[in-house]
């Protein structure tokens, strides 16, 4: 029997990535997002491997608890738990429709946070040992530093990070790894959905397909934070040396 490794925001970008190393790497897939068609798509493209899909919408209440039934009902455990569904909204905070980033906030924390309560236990008792068992939480550079114009993704992002490096030093030991994938820009829908489209952050931007080659790479080796691409590494570095009140400047200045 295969291991399964359970994918959110599977129908596009770097989970569409993640999911197709998964899968050409042994594991069974449950792809999860609420675009069914592009979830359908990308089953066809895995035609010669096991993929189940599963369209829920994570921004609504009780969607982590119904997603995580339906695995159930499916007889399915879950060896990875790849949390990589999110959304970033470009603005001025108070421009911003509230009831939007409550969604965001819903989807990049909330989700998170639950569906790894849920999984975990799972993953501990797995008797699929010499696989690879975790999580994934994909995080951001944005989790570095504070965002003016994206305050509320930023601030979201450093919780995914905080969160994930505190679990690795609680299961250190249990055979289960939890990284934290913190892209720097990357050329996917993100920023048509931010709205943050033509701004400086979007003039040197990585493939989807090299930032999940570096985070599947990086999860395999146990690794607790991965941030893809030299600059990034760089820039990240350079936010921990930096006074805050000038790396929220740069920030901004780079979301014009
Ligand atoms: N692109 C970047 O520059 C960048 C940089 C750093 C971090 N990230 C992070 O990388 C992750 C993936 O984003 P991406 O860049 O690959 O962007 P993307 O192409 O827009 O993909 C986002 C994925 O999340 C899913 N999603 C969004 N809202 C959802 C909801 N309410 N319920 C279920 N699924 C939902 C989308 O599927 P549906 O629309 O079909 O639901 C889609 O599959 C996000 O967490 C993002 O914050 C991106």
């Amino acid at each position: 029997m295969k291991p399964t490794a359970l994918i959110t925001g599977a129908s596009s970008g770097i989970g569409y990535e993640l999911a197709k190393l998964f899968a050409k790497s042994g594991y069974a897939l449950i792809i999860v997002a609420r675009s069914e068609t592009k979830l359908q798509q990308l089953k066809d493209e895995l035609k010669d491997y096991p993929v189940s899909i599963i369209v829920q919408d994570l921004s609504k209440q009780g969607a982590t608890e119904e997603l995580y039934n339906k695995v159930r009902e499916k007889g399915r455990t879950v060896e990875v738990l790849v949390n990589n569904a999110g959304f970033g909204l470009n603005g001025q905070f108070d421009e911003i429709l509230l009831r939007d980033q409550q969604a965001m906030l819903q989807v990049n924390i909330m989700a998170l946070t639950e569906l790894t309560h849920y999984f975990l236990p799972d993953m501990k008792n797995s008797r699929m040992n010499g696989v690879p068992r975790g999580v994934i939480n994909v995080a951001s550079t944005a989790a570095f530093q504070p965002g003016p114009r994206m305050a509320v993704y930023y601030a979201s992002k450093a919780y995914v990070l905080s969160f994930s490096e505190a679990l690795v030093e609680e299961f250190k030991g249990t055979g289960v790894s939890v990284t934290a994938l913190c892209p720097g820009a990357t050329e996917t829908k993100f920023f048509e959905t931010a709205n943050a489209e033509g701004t400086r952050l979007t003039e040197r931007m990585m493939s989807p397909k090299q930032v999940a080659n570096e985070g599947f790479i990086g999860f395999v080796k146990g690794k607790r934070i991965v941030i893809p691409g030299k600059m990034n590494r760089s820039m990240a570095l350079a936010a921990k040396f930096m006074p805050r009140s000038t790396s929220a400047k740069l920030a901004h200045y780079m979301d014009q």
